[in-house]
């Protein structure tokens, strides 16, 4: 088991990972679900589960007699996830501690990008499923040209400048998510989920947009690889100042909020029968 430790674990953003983020990954959370389609009884696997949002979206969809377990290499993650999935359990990808053909369906919402070993952990997870069950995931796509309507590249651009304007670090030493940029490509994500045998891909691009505080924009940028990363090498106080600059220098420009728009590519795939 390969389990993600010092700033690329998510233990420390934990309570600020779930403030922020079901409200927007949920949405895709459920487009995830809608496209897996599990059966009412199903017995689903949320792998990278978190504080549980998809597996929370997946246990809206179930009848009685169905169960979502939701498994996290982050205790700090899982202990927030209680009560979003039937059962929770430690662990990482690769090395899913669970026998061949145990679940009738799995996801992994946003995780895929987190890996070393993408094919080894989409082969663990195509093992666990039963012939004919279903595998669902989501990725970030390519970088397009950004609608006029996005205000990210700018405040982004203002958080690097109070970056340098602090004298803390804008590079970090590794990828916080070294598959991300791989698996931006449609065709990458295609190779490793057909390469693990899986059939009948559907793909969508969903585009979710919301807006965000610049309180809450610097949460984001917190709870994120570049946030961790910044904390664990940075003093308190340094990272206090430079979040007091970079949220006066976003209230200035974006006065009414920070418009977001993501867009985030859901797969679905079968397990031949
Ligand atoms: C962006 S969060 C997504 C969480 C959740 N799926 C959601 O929809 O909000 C990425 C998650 O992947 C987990 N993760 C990182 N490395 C992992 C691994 N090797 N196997 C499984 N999960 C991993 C992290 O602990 C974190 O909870």
């Amino acid at each position: 088991m390969s389990r993600p430790t010092g700033w690329k674990s998510y233990d420390s953003v934990a309570e600020e990972y779930e403030r922020l983020t079901p409200s927007v990954f949920g949405r895709l959370a459920n487009d995830l679900v809608e496209l897996l389609a599990p059966d009412p009884s199903a017995l689903v696997l949320d792998a990278g589960t978190g504080t549980g949002t998809a597996a929370d979206a997946v246990a809206r969809r179930l009848a009685p007699d169905g169960a979502v377990v939701g498994l996290d290499p982050s205790p700090a993650m899982l202990s927030l996830a209680r009560g979003r999935a039937t059962g929770l359990v430690t662990g990482a990808l690769p090395g899913l501690p669970f026998p061949h053909e145990s679940f009738d369906a799995a996801l992994a919402n946003l995780v895929l990008s987190h890996l070393d070993d993408v094919e080894g952990a989409v082969a663990d997870l195509v093992r666990v499923i039963r012939p004919e069950g279903r595998l669902g995931a989501t990725a970030w796509p390519e970088d397009r040209d950004p609608p006029p309507d996005n205000d990210a590249p700018r405040a982004r651009r203002l958080i690097e400048s109070a970056l340098d304007e602090t004298g803390l670090p804008l590079e970090l030493p590794e990828q916080g998510a070294p598959a991300e940029e791989w698996l931006k490509d449609e065709g990458n994500l295609r190779s490793v989920l057909s390469g693990a045998g899986l059939e009948g891909l559907a793909f969508e691009v969903q585009t979710y947009r919301y807006k965000l505080t610049a309180a809450d924009y610097l949460g984001w940028h917190a709870w994120a690889g570049r946030g961790r990363y910044l904390r664990s090498v940075s003093d308190q106080a340094a990272v206090g100042r430079f979040e007091r600059h970079a949220v006066a220098t976003l209230e200035q420009s974006f006065p009414d909020g920070i418009r977001m728009v993501s867009p985030a590519r859901v797969v679905v795939g079968t397990k031949p029968g």
